[in-house]
């Protein structure tokens, strides 16, 4: 089965990360379906809003912790995962995410893009950015602060702080939090209850209450190149080789 499963279910796109024996950590050719998926979505008009899933105990692991360390030695981030950050902050088609345990890193991250977030009541979200010795991205410098103001910005990407479903919630990431066995079924209501309502004036309203696209993407940019930065820094090279030496 493909590490990405991608599907139409009426109007709604549904995009699964499927890597369930690495816990969905994202390889550069997952990226590379994913924003494929999201642009492809944007020119196909049978397509009224995208869901973003991962499995029942994980959403998503963030990166591969591997292929960082392939980029800190090259020094350069992969193509694919700059493609899949604009793909996000470019969508004009309404997204909603569906997240059941753990969503890290860029699990997290990636949430800040989508207009609705349904969590089960096992999610948690992880964003070991700073104890990994790297820096958030994927436009969240930007978008958490003013979300959720400065200090509680800071104490989830800077700190790290986990947040349960509730705590996710409550900053404003989440807005739905439901049992994980009618979670499915209720992820997809959302999207397709979204998906009944006029397209063009979706779109119209959410262009409105994003603001400018374009300063996201400056700012995916600035990160993506602080990111690259951090990556080859001994920082990262130590904390890296901790999580993939690790016994257990
Ligand atoms: N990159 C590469 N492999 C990863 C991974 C990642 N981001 N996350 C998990 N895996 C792998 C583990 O190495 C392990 O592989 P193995 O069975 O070949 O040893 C497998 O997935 C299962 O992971 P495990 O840690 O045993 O699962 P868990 O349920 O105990 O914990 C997590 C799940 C997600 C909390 C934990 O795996 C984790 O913290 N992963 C790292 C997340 C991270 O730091 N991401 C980068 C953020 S910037």
């Amino acid at each position: 089965m493909p590490d990405i499963l991608i599907s139409n279910e009426g109007p709604v796109r549904k995009i699964r990360m499927n890597r369930p024996e690495k816990k969905n950590a994202l390889t550069l050719a997952m990226y590379e379906a994913m924003a494929a998926a999201i642009e492809d979505a944007g020119t196909d008009a049978n397509v009224r809003c995208l869901l973003i899933a991962g499995a029942p105990d994980i959403f998503c692991a963030g990166n591969d912790l591997n292929d960082f360390v392939a980029m800190a030695r090259t020094g350069a981030l992969g193509t694919p995962i700059v493609r899949f950050l604009h793909a996000l902050a470019r969508c004009e088609k309404p997204m909603v995410a569906a997240v059941s345990g753990a969503a890290v890193g860029i699990g997290t991250t990636m949430l800040l893009h989508c207009d609705q977030v349904i969590a089960s009541d096992n999610t948690v979200l992880l964003t070991p950015f700073v104890s990994l010795g790297l820096l958030p991205e994927a436009g969240s410098s930007l978008i958490a602060p003013s979300l959720m103001g400065h200090a509680r910005a800071f104490s989830l990407l800077v700190m790290g702080m986990p947040l349960s479903a509730e705590a996710a919630k409550a900053v404003g990431i989440v807005n739905t939090i439901v049992p994980l066995a009618e979670f499915d079924v209720q992820s997809l209501n959302v999207a397709r209850e979204i998906a009944a309502l006029p397209a063009e004036s979706v779109s119209a309203a959410r262009r409105l209450m994003r603001g400018d696209v374009e300063e996201i993407v400056a700012r995916i940019d600035e990160e993506v190149e602080a990111f690259k930065t951090r990556l080859a820094s001994p920082e990262a090279k130590a904390a890296l080789a901790m999580f993939l030496n690790r016994k257990r």
